[in-house]
């Protein structure tokens, strides 16, 4: 699918990946509405992309809630006439305390924004996407979501690999309703969340820094360009894409179920 002149919702849009996503579509063409509970972050992405030349609307939305996804898709009908492009990428860590030990308060929204949040956006942004004949949407998981799991955040784990299942079984609407889903599983990216405490850790030595440094984490923009790809690739549907710290991608594979139960 071509982004020019196309309509696309980024959730999450006001920071990190979402802010980079939300320019890079609107650089390729496409009006953006940028979603988030961060008005101000949301706010200044519009800025950016209008200083630029583009096109784009803020939405205050909170993804774990249908009325605040139902409305967020309805207000880009309302801006620009319609969705072709959702980007389902709003997404938290939990605190530093962790499952078992942690209180339930403190992990379930890990499941309410990262799992709960990509399916009610991806089932308001298909009914939307149903209208215009078709359209992509590109959903974020990450590596800790993938086969091997993640030790260290089990939550955040299980919400990831919520979602590259779920997107797995959304490849027969590629066929059914001309709407590709798919979705991104990165390593570490150079965004706020990732960075949490490392600024301030990188000031106490230059061991520290180093040390950050040998993380060689991913730039947001690249992550914005594997969205970009999703877009424009026609071919792929239910899809992960994996992207290690060496920046390098690969689609990830999904459990070889029977076709039969894939619906294809
Ligand atoms: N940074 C990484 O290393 C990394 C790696 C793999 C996957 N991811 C995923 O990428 C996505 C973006 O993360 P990021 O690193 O850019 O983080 P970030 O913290 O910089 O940005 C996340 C954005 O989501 C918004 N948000 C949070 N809860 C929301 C809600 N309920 N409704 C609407 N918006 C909400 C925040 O306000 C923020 O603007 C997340 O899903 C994250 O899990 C990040």
């Amino acid at each position: 699918m071509e982004i020019k002149d196309k309509v696309a919702l980024v959730t999450g849009g006001g920071s990190g990946i979402g802010a980079a996503t939300s320019l890079r579509l609107a650089k390729e063409g496409a009006s953006v509405v940028v979603a988030d509970v961060n008005e101000d972050g949301g706010r200044d992405t519009v800025t950016q992309i209008e200083s630029n030349g583009g096109k784009a609307a803020f939405v205050r939305a909170d993804v774990t809630g249908p009325k605040d996804a139902e409305a967020m898709i309805a207000f880009a009908k309302e801006t620009f006439g319609g969705l072709d492009i959702l980007h389902n990428n709003a997404g938290i860590l939990d605190g530093p305390d962790r499952y078992p030990d942690a209180d339930p308060a403190q992990w379930l929204p890990v499941l309410e924004v990262n799992l709960r949040g990509v399916i009610l956006g991806t089932q308001y942004g298909i009914q939307a996407m149903r209208e215009r004949g078709g359209g992509c949407i590109v959903n974020m998981a990450s590596m800790a979501g993938l086969g091997f799991g993640y030790p260290p955040n089990p939550v955040y784990a299980a919400s990831k690999g919520g979602v590259v299942l779920f997107t797995a079984s959304l490849a027969p609407l590629k066929d059914s309703d001309n709407i590709r889903v798919n979705c991104i599983c990165p390593g570490v990216v150079n965004t706020p969340m990732a960075r949490g405490g490392i600024p301030a850790l990188a000031e106490q030595s230059e061991e520290a820094a180093k040390l950050i440094e040998s993380l060689n984490m991913i730039p947001p923009e690249e992550i914005a360009d594997i969205v970009v790809q999703f877009i424009t690739d026609d071919s792929l549907a239910g899809q992960a894409m994996m992207a290690r710290n060496g920046r390098e991608r690969q689609l990830a594979a999904t459990a070889a179920a029977p076709k039969e139960w894939r619906g294809s």
